[in-house]
């Protein structure tokens, strides 16, 4: 956006220079016992069977991961179950698999052959039911598409699409056959395209024309048509889902019409022989640097932890409607809405589009529509439920539930109790889920028929997760202190590694403790042995769920030309978790005012995406710095959040800047 542009916008509304703290008004120290009811049909009924597997997870994990695994279809048994020489873990060795063959085939002989596999509801309304048949006949026909556009086992598929059915069929095609699928969510811009598509030389784009939020179509293929713009792209086609029918750019001899181009394929296809450490998909996370990392995850593990976890934690029942409400760009969205619930043969719900769309009851609306049993979506969702009003929910009937989920951020045991109360009817276990990216599946968590749940807390270690809460010299820290947290051995979902950065792979998670992997989260053990999760503590933010590095903004700050330096940190925010505060300099001459603010803040958005728009920008005419030229976030974070300066501030070069920083804003 232009400055003149910028300048003509309407004033936006005075926002508090502070945020209110996300922190909960209620401190709740009940201990909730899992329902009865619940615990009569669960698969671990008790704390003494969950401890028994555990024990025997992580003491022999050979035996319980090898016989876990049988559960799962391999075209060719694996011999050793597990080999580790840190940081390089294999799991079943040798052994041949298929995960698209894992999800589909091996229902379609039996009673779920009609069972559906996706539910479908577009954003305007549309409904679509996908049986197991049908699914397994549309991955087939596009896996074919696929190879008939060139793409071949180990080739890199870049796939940006709505939340429809065809966003899981891609994924399953790719597996199918061998490819490496990259999804993006819908939300990155065209440059964060063009950075991944670089970054893994992916050679084909699964888009569409465009997809529905709220109301507004987002235009996708536009996104793509801007990311591969100039020559040097490695990308050769571009195959495009018809989704919005609104007029697009095609380049002929790259773009094709994926509805053409099943004209041309047949339904046969059979699902390739891969072994175990096959690479199953890329996905780019943010970390501490300007740079996203490739995290890739490979085939049995995966998948067999996302079964697992499927079966263990969400106990998911033959009957079961379930519903993750999170987007296929992320990892939830990939474990808990296609791999785990298919390979599981359970019905999973889609939805398209916003929670607010047409009104703020559309999640309850679909739940009470469709009977949905088992809900998994994200503390940031609900504590805008709860801001939205109770009426919302009470006009649905959400008796159908029986097990809740959270996962992303801490639960504020506020929201928490909302959640158990008015969604679950108090009657519904809630399963509070740590894990990230790298680690491809739940990690700590409750298991709904056995572990009694506190509000606020991930509970207990899942099956072979080892966790150390540790000091800096790797000593476990006493109960209730905090410390950083740490995983003492491999496990099956593990990532394998950063796409193309084996250094950058070792030093991130592997260097600050020899042999452990170390998570980024500050956490702390009660008494009782419940981890507490407190947050990142690397300079990693969560925002509304979503893992955004401070370096990948301030990069795309100072690649605007009025922008000197800049500093990111994370302020605390009522719905979001975190929000996100820009302190920048601007070059001489240059007028900082409020039209810059806007243009600065359109200029993240395009150059990383919406997901990234900052909160406030922050004018200053220097930044806090050591002696030793070292940007003191620590001060940053506390002048965001409107706090009293605490620590230490002798070794800060020039004290006045700090004054000047506590009263500038870009907002003002
Ligand atoms: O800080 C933790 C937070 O989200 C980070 C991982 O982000 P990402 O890789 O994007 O994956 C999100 C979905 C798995 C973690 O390092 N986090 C995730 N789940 C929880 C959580 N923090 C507290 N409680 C959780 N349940």
């Amino acid at each position: 956006m232009s400055k003149k542009a910028a300048a003509k916008k309407p004033a936006a509304k005075k926002k508090p220079a502070v945020a209110s703290k996300n922190k909960s008004l209620l401190v709740e120290n009940r201990v909730f016992k899992p329902n009865p009811e619940f615990v009569k049909q669960a698969r671990i009924k008790s704390m003494a069977q969950y401890k028994t597997m555990w024990e025997e997870s992580v003491k022999h994990p050979d035996k319980f991961f090898g016989r876990e695994a049988k559960e799962l279809l391999w075209q060719k048994p694996f011999g050793k179950v597990h080999e580790w020489k840190c940081p390089n873990s294999k799991w079943f060795v040798g052994g041949k698999l298929n995960v698209s063959e894992n999800c589909l085939d091996r229902h379609i002989h039996g009673a779920r052959k009609t069972k559906a596999a996706i539910i479908w509801e577009g954003e305007p309304g549309e409904k679509r039911v996908l049986t197991y048949q049908q699914l397994h006949r549309e991955v087939c026909r596009f896996a074919n598409v696929l190879k008939r556009n060139g793409t071949k086992k180990g080739d890199r598929v870049i796939i940006y699409m709505p939340m429809i059915p065809e966003a899981a069929v891609a994924m399953l095609a790719c597996t199918r056959i061998g490819a490496i699928h990259s999804v993006i969510f819908g939300g990155f811009s065209a440059e964060s395209i063009k950075d991944r598509v670089n970054d893994c030389q992916a050679e084909i784009i699964i888009t569409a024309d465009g997809g529905y939020r709220r109301g507004a179509i987002v235009g996708l293929k536009k996104n793509v048509d801007d990311a591969l713009k100039g020559k040097d792209t490695s990308v050769k086609k571009v195959i495009v889902f018809k989704r919005t029918g609104q007029d697009i750019h095609i380049e002929e001899g790259r773009d094709v019409w994926w509805h053409r181009e099943l004209e041309y394929v047949d339904a046969k296809c059979p699902a390739a022989q891969l072994d175990s450490e096959t690479p199953l998909f890329i996905l780019y996370t943010s970390g501490s640097t300007g740079k996203p990392k490739g995290i890739l995850h490979t085939t049995g593990g995966y998948l067999l932890h996302s079964y697992m976890t499927c079966k263990y934690v969400f106990d998911l029942r033959d009957d079961d409607v379930y519903w993750c409400t999170a987007d296929v760009g992320w990892v939830t969205g990939h474990s808990y809405m296609v791999y785990g619930p298919l390979a599981m043969g359970a019905t999973s719900l889609m939805y398209e589009g916003a929670p607010n769309w047409p009104e703020n009851d559309r999640f309850w609306r679909i739940i009470d529509d469709y009977k949905v049993s088992v809900f998994y979506t994200a503390p940031t969702a609900i504590r805008a439920f709860m801001k939205w009003g109770d009426h919302w929910l009470k006009k649905h009937d959400l008796s159908s539930l029986r097990l809740l989920g959270t996962v992303g951020e801490p639960i504020n045991p506020e929201a928490w109790m909302w959640y158990h109360n008015l969604v679950g009817g108090g009657k519904c276990p809630i399963v509070d889920t740590w894990w990230q990216t790298e680690t491809g599946g739940h990690m700590i968590t409750p298991i709904p028929g056995a572990t009694p749940t506190k509000p606020g807390t991930a509970t207990l270690p899942f099956f072979g997760v080892d966790v150390g809460i540790v000091d800096d010299l790797g000593h476990e820290v006493p109960a209730n202190e905090q410390g950083k947290l740490v995983i003492k051995k491999p496990w099956p979902s593990m990532l394998r590694g950063i796409w193309g950065d084996k250094k950058r792979y070792q030093e991130t998670y592997w260097s600050d403790f020899k042999g452990w992997y170390f998570a980024g989260d500050g956490a702390r053990r009660d008494k009782d042995g419940y981890i507490w999760i407190i947050g990142r503590i690397d300079d990693v933010l969560n925002v509304a769920g979503h893992r955004l590095g401070t370096a990948e903004v301030e990069s795309a700050l100072v690649s605007h030309p009025a922008v000197a330096e800049s500093a990111v940190v994370g302020r605390p925010d009522e719905l979001k978790g975190q929000g996100v505060v820009c302190f920048v300099t601007v070059k001489e001459g240059i007028k900082a005012d409020r039209s810059l603010a806007d243009e600065l803040k359109a200029h993240v958005r395009k150059v990383i995406g919406p997901v990234a728009t900052p909160d406030e920008i922050r004018f200053a005419a220097a930044l806090p710095k050591t002696r030793s030229g070292k940007i003191m976030r620590r001060l940053l974070k506390q002048i965001a959040s409107g706090e009293t300066l605490k620590g230490d501030t002798t070794t800060l070069e020039d004290i006045n800047v700090i004054a000047a920083l506590s009263a500038a804003s870009g907002e003002d």
